[in-house]
């Protein structure tokens, strides 16, 4: 199968003529729509809207964030740009609360620009590392797919949930990177995408961008997937992560869980496919990590049309956690990392933390 380099592809995000812009995703499979986000207040939309969404890409976005605060608010002192820095990691690092690599990444611009001594190099140094976490993520997405396709060169059907591929990163994706190497390899690769109910970003993105490069794809409703797991239509599960807790629990859109359990039920293995940095040390287990939950409304309704009661109550938690025994192995840009996770994970990672760490 021919597929095609990733600059003649469009990814979620990039810094275009000194400005972010970004597809807004809300818009797919319909539009394919690019924004320039020039505000702060607009950055915030949309990360929170999810025209900008997926773990690496929430990271990508809010370092770049960064930069745009301070030419949106140009301080006239390195003291005032300091201050600046503070409050916009803080804002729009905590924009949404479960991918862990927003905060990070946010954090990581703040510390590596108020080293400047005045207003441009600060700017300088905050745009610097900003594209440094970019770089960073596409050698990422790269290093995942070559690992990831030697872990499943002989698997041909893969069922993922949601979309972690070039949408969801500034590179290939993560679970999708694995995908995207087979199909370049040559394998018969087919990829079973559930539509990933409340926001189908299964069926509005994962079904478009792999549509849109050549790779079979195969739409499910979420309700099928034990249904396809059991019949026998799946050799393995690969989904992404927004936050890897130290014991290997893993924070993925909700869902996710639901999956594993019926691949384990199934005998079918069941992956994990993350950079270190949505690793975050600092959460020892599951039970850690903050679960974002969303507005009402995206339940009661699909795009725009009601499909419940309009004051029904809900429940609409964004993601849930998969327990690590459910998990057979984490596949990273430092290889492929089997169980006993909380002993695999610490030693690919150095430092403590935040998932700032990086492999040995
Ligand atoms: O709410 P979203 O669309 O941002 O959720 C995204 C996911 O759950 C992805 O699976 C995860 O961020 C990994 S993206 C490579």
């Amino acid at each position: 199968m021919k597929i095609p380099e990733l600059a003649e592809l469009r990814v979620s995000l990039d810094w275009v003529d000194d400005h972010l812009e970004v597809i807004d995703q809300t818009r797919l499979p319909t539009d394919l729509v690019t924004l320039r986000l020039e505000t702060v207040a607009a950055v915030v939309e949309a990360i929170q809207r999810l025209r900008v969404r997926g773990a690496p890409a929430l990271g990508a976005c809010g370092a770049l964030g960064l930069v745009v605060g301070l030419d949106e608010h140009r301080p006239a002192t390195a003291e005032e740009a300091r201050a600046l820095l503070d409050g916009l990691a803080q804002r729009i690092g905590s924009a949404r609360p479960t991918a862990v690599n927003l905060g990070w990444a946010a954090r990581r611009v703040r510390d590596a620009a108020v080293a400047g001594g005045d207003t441009a190099e600060i700017r300088r140094l905050a745009l610097a590392e900003a594209l440094a976490i970019v770089a960073e993520d596409r050698q990422a997405c790269q290093l995942i797919g070559e690992h990831g396709a030697r872990e499943l060169e002989h698997v041909h059907r893969i069922l993922t949930h949601c979309n972690t591929g070039r949408l969801a990163t500034t590179g290939w994706g993560t679970a999708l990177a694995v995908v995207y190497t087979l199909a370049a390899g040559g394998a018969p690769v087919e990829v079973l995408a559930t539509e990933t109910r409340p926001l189908l970003q299964g069926a509005r993105l994962t079904a478009w961008e792999l549509a849109d490069a050549g790779v079979p794809v195969r739409l499910l409703a979420d309700g099928a997937a034990a249904s396809a797991l059991a019949a026998g239509m799946v050799d393995a599960v690969v989904v992404g992560a927004d936050r890897i807790a130290a014991n290997g629990d893993t924070a993925n859109k909700i869902g996710t869980y639901g999956h594993a359990v019926a691949a384990q039920a199934a005998g079918i293995p069941f992956y994990v496919a993350a950079p270190l940095s949505t690793v975050d040390l600092g959460t020892a287990s599951g039970a850690g990590i903050v679960i974002e939950e969303r507005d009402a409304d995206e339940l009661r309704a699909v795009q725009g049309a009601p499909t419940a009661p309009p004051s029904v109550e809900v429940w609409n938690p964004a993601f849930d956690v998969t327990p690590h025994a459910l998990v057979t192995a984490l596949i990273t840009e430092a290889g492929v990392l089997r169980p006993p996770l909380a002993r695999t994970i610490a030693a690919a990672l150095r430092g403590t933390g935040n998932g700032t760490a990086r492999a040995d």
